[in-house]
């Protein structure tokens, strides 16, 4: 899953320098990022082939929180969840059709179409991605497995594209966007992607927003460094991934044990920062372009934003959505929090 996405199919441009293949979305990224300083790289860049292996492995990591305890709310919480989203505008319930930004291969969102189909039998679930094989994938699983549920899968890039929503005869839509996703986006860009959602909303349809809370009473600084820093090790591949990307994608040279992966709290901006340090001054090439690292210089590579609950009804309130419910886990590591449009 690509939170941050890259222009679809940018591959079929490739053009050919010194026989190898460039992709040109990638050389553009990497260029303008890498000559300028602090050099940065766009997280969409994570996502190639292996890196999409490697997140699914994070996921799965005992240091990543993040997606068991989103999946433990959601089993907790499903029925509610959908209750009151039928339930948004007016005391006769009404029936729901989901829609889900960023939706991969949609391995959470089983919970709560299941949920859906014990309350109203038939749901029409509109995952919408950037990638073709992991929509290919949601709907094999999810026809497969949850009988009820018809899939209408939209192929978009929902930053940079407007989405389309189907609205079956009186439907009311359940927007989900889940997964944390939001926290690779500065505050303003998750303005811009939520306005953007909102405006295909009706009041009465709902958001199900999943953030990842920060450090607080209950959560300690360890723990969520620790989530993006993994004793395996599974992270900093992750990171040093983007290197090898760029070596196959934007004919680079990065030797990659130039490189240590580094994950560091940013309290004042609420985030976890990933870099990239070089380890000594030495150079690389990019396509036709040389870049100079001295040591301990960084690559700023991604951003995950964490919130309090104060900020997450503050961003959903600026943006045309009132807090309905918010569900949490016992540790507080992390929030569900279902909204109106208003
Ligand atoms: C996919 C953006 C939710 O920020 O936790 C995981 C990406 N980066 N480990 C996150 C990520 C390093 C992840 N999101």
């Amino acid at each position: 899953m690509s939170p941050l996405a890259a222009p679809p199919c940018s591959s079929e441009l490739s053009l050919s320098v010194n026989e190898v293949a460039i992709d040109p979305a990638v050389l553009a990224e990497a260029v303008s990022g890498l000559t300028v300083s602090p050099k940065t790289l766009s997280p969409w860049l994570f996502y190639d082939e292996a890196g999409s292996i490697l997140f699914e492995q994070i996921t799965a990591l005992p240091e990543y929180y993040l997606t068991r305890t989103e999946r433990a709310i959601f089993s907790d919480h499903a029925d509610e969840i959908i209750n009151l989203a039928a339930h948004a505008s007016s005391e006769t319930p009404q029936c729901l059709t989901l829609v889900e930004l960023g939706a991969g291969t949609a391995t959470k969102t089983g919970i709560l179409l299941r949920a859906a189909v014990r309350r109203q039998s038939h749901v029409i679930y509109q995952p919408i991605d950037v990638s073709e094989t992991c929509l290919v994938e949601a709907q094999a699983n999810i026809e497969s497995h949850i009988p009820g549920v018809t899939v209408i899968p939209q192929l978009a890039n929902y930053i940079t594209q407007p989405i389309t929503i189907t609205r079956p005869t009186q439907a009311q839509v359940l927007a989900l966007y889940i997964g944390s996703s939001i926290g690779n986006f500065s505050p303003v860009q998750a303005r811009e992607v939520l306005l953007n959602l909102r405006a295909q909303l009706q009041p009465g349809d709902s958001l199900l927003l999943g953030t990842d809370l920060a450090p607080g009473e209950h959560k300690d600084v360890a723990t969520l460094v620790a989530a993006y820093d993994d004793a395996a090790g599974v992270t900093a591949a992750f990171n040093l991934n983007i290197l090898n990307h760029l070596n196959r994608d934007a004919a680079a040279d990065f030797e990659t044990a130039n490189f240590a992966h580094r994950a560091v709290w940013n309290a004042s901006e609420s985030r976890i920062e990933m870099h990239l340090e070089s380890i000594s001054d030495h150079r690389v090439n990019v396509a036709d372009f040389e870049i100079g690292f001295v040591a301990g210089e960084t690559i700023h590579t991604e951003n995950s934003y964490k919130f309090t609950h104060e900020a997450i009804a503050k961003l959903l309130c600026d943006c045309g959505f009132s807090v309905a419910k918010s569900f949490s886990d016992s540790q507080a590591l992390f929030a569900v929090t279902l909204a109106a449009a208003v």
